[in-house]
């Protein structure tokens, strides 16, 4: 079995700045410390985009430093908050396809992971975080998908190929994601896992199964009716913890809240007061 450790959106700002009144930076750390006391044994540890707020220098700057302790390889991904070119300053050794972008396939095993830079630019437009997957991308898609000739393939993919009925978000999904959920079909043993709703949702879409992570920083709250992709609540953060079994693909979901102790008498019950 292979562990592979998943964060998504940490919205590095600028030192000193917040959002909704949180230190995405903070929590981000909190988060990461934590995950890595559980899983010291991870294979690889994958961010799957918005890694900063506004797309800043000195935003990746911070996560490179946040980052510089994790023992294991790092697999960067782009959202729709980042700009590619300050990224690659911090980040320049990011795998990159041919095209120059953010997305790389590797191979644990049987398993198969390709990720995917949904960024929509350049040009990038100011208040435009709708996805999108150029000729370029798709191409480059279809061509690691045939060669994995069927095998489990986990698909890392910032922003959502589909409806959530969280209509702010769904708003912003990624704008081809149907051409991606056809690839998917085809291929017929892909999972998908994305970010960018900030919250912890699973479910089937064309037949392809998927499931998001929340952000490390602020959450988007149960909201199927606002039409506003800004809309942000304190909720705990989280992080995922994919395991490439010989059965398949099984990715857990971990909040990160006060250590907990664990305890055996899960299955009793206490008498009630007198
Ligand atoms: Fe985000």
């Amino acid at each position: 079995m292979t562990k592979l450790l998943a964060f998504t959106d940490p919205h590095f700002t600028k030192p000193g700045a917040t959002i909704i009144g949180l230190d995405t930076a903070a929590r981000f750390k909190t988060s990461l410390n934590a995950a890595l006391h559980d899983h010291p044994d991870a294979s690889a540890l994958i961010l799957l985009g918005d890694l900063a707020h506004h797309g800043e220098v000195d935003a990746y700057a911070r996560l490179k430093d946040a980052l510089a302790d994790v023992p294991c390889p790092l697999i960067p991904m782009l959202g729709n908050h980042d700009r590619r070119e300050t990224f690659l300053q911090a980040f320049p050794d990011a795998p990159q396809s041919p095209s120059g972008h953010i997305q790389t396939a590797i191979q644990h095993g049987p398993h198969h992971i390709i990720t995917l830079d949904t960024l929509d630019g350049p040009p990038y437009s100011p208040g435009h975080h709708a996805g999108w997957l150029c000729d370029d991308r798709l191409d480059w898609l279809e061509a690691r998908l045939a060669e994995t000739m069927g095998a489990p393939t986990l698909i890392c993919c910032h922003h959502p190929p589909f409806d959530t009925g969280i209509v702010g978000m769904d708003a912003i999904k990624l704008r081809n994601g149907a051409d991606v959920l056809s690839r998917l079909k085809a291929h017929g043993n892909a999972m998908l896992v994305c970010g960018h709703i900030h919250r912890t949702i699973s479910g089937v879409a064309q037949g392809v199964p998927y499931t998001m992570l929340k952000s490390t920083g602020h959450q988007a709250p149960l909201d199927f009716v606002t039409l506003d992709s800004a809309l942000s609540i304190d909720e705990p953060p989280g992080y995922g913890v994919i395991l490439l079994q010989p059965d398949g693909i099984t990715i857990h979901h971990q909040d990160v809240l006060p250590r907990q102790q664990v305890r055996r008498d899960g299955h009793s019950e206490s008498a009630p007061p007198a």
